[in-house]
């Protein structure tokens, strides 16, 4: 069974053919950074257009690339929500109209659970129940996973996301967007223990999150070290990271055994992040909990992850008609 799956939600215009959900025929991501990265962040405007243009092109080389034919697919699946909303409707619209246009099913899909459903394209990915610490640019959250349709939600950020907070920092650092991979790749020459950034655990015995204290902890340090913080960039780089991934660590774990899970993943745009991957893994190894973490290519957005989710939904009969409208945000 192949589906079409299309993402558009943020800054990548992404379409994708999936066999089976599991075997990614193609996978064409389009990205917009150089776009947005002189404004040092998404533009929501400016996406949408650059959405706009790139939907269809995109859309023909992921079926070019997969070499099935059209007649040959069985839905179309494609990011509701969250998001932003002008960027959501491009691909939202062109897969209705395309679906409509061929017959196809439409099925709508919520962008978190496409990062979950990303943990099935590489291998079989982990057995249910299992949790799953969910950290891109606008989410962070942990879910406890029963099946490929419903994942509970434990704890979410209250503030900013982990990779907003990457992102800031790097801004504020004067290092450029999109600041994960720049404070990762930077973090490597620095030292972690030379300073010292708070770590907000919060409630330890909840699954909630806060990361703005850790951003106006490193603002706070560079604003008492006009002169000399340029020549510490790479120890502030990894300071940041550590207290955000020993937080991010802690949690997860945490979840993992009061769930009495044996299984744990990471996915979304900071799953990435190789100091987490690591410390993740060995700290899952010490309780004897498998970790399933996606290759790079599919922890940021991508719609091969957006056609996995469609499979199983649509395996479940489920159907978006055409008077769907997406959402900006997850229904609480
Ligand atoms: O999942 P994603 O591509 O888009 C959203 O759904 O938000 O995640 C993008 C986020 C950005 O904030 C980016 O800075 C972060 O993922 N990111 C990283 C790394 N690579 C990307 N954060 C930390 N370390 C990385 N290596
Ligand atoms: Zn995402």
């Amino acid at each position: 069974m192949h589906i079409l799956g299309i993402e558009s939600s943020c800054d990548e215009t992404a379409a994708a053919v999936v066999t089976g959900g599991k075997e990614i025929r193609s996978s064409v991501v389009a990205s917009q950074v150089d776009v947005h990265k002189r404004f040092g962040g998404v533009v929501p405007e400016l996406a949408s257009r650059k959405h706009l243009e790139a939907i269809v092109p995109v859309v023909e080389e992921a079926l070019a690339q997969s070499g099935i034919p059209e007649e040959q697919l069985s839905a179309v699946a494609v990011t509701q929500g969250p998001g932003l909303v002008g960027a959501l409707l491009v691909g939202f619209s062109f897969a209705k109209a395309y679906a409509y246009a061929r017959g196809l099913p439409l099925i709508g899909i919520d962008h978190l659970q496409g990062h979950i459903a990303s943990l099935y394209l590489s291998g079989n990915g982990p057995a249910f129940p299992f949790t799953a610490l969910l950290v891109s640019g606008g989410h962070t959250a942990i879910y406890h996973v029963v099946s490929h349709l419903e994942s509970r939600l434990m704890g979410k950020t209250r503030d900013d996301a982990a990779g907003e907070a990457f992102d800031k920092v790097s801004k504020l650092l004067g290092l450029g967007y999109p600041g994960g991979s720049i404070i990762g790749k930077l973090a490597l020459d620095g030292d972690p223990s030379r300073i010292d950034f708070p770590r907000a655990y919060l409630d330890k015995s909840a699954f909630d999150f806060s990361f703005s204290g850790i951003k106006s902890a490193v603002r706070r340090y560079v604003q008492e070290h006009p002169e000399d913080y340029r020549a510490d960039l790479a120890h502030i780089a990894a300071g940041f990271q550590e207290a955000v991934v020993d937080v991010l660590t802690f949690k997860l774990i945490r979840a993992a055994a009061t769930k009495k899970c044996r299984h744990a993943a990471v996915v979304g745009g900071v799953a990435a992040n190789e100091r987490l991957r690591e410390r993740v893994r060995s700290a899952a190894a010490k309780e004897d909990i498998g970790v399933h973490i996606p290759p790079l290519r599919l922890c940021g957005d991508n719609a091969a992850m957006i056609a996995a989710a469609g499979y199983h939904q649509f395996m479940a009969g489920k159907r978006t008609g055409l008077e769907a409208d997406v959402y900006s945000r997850s229904p609480a």
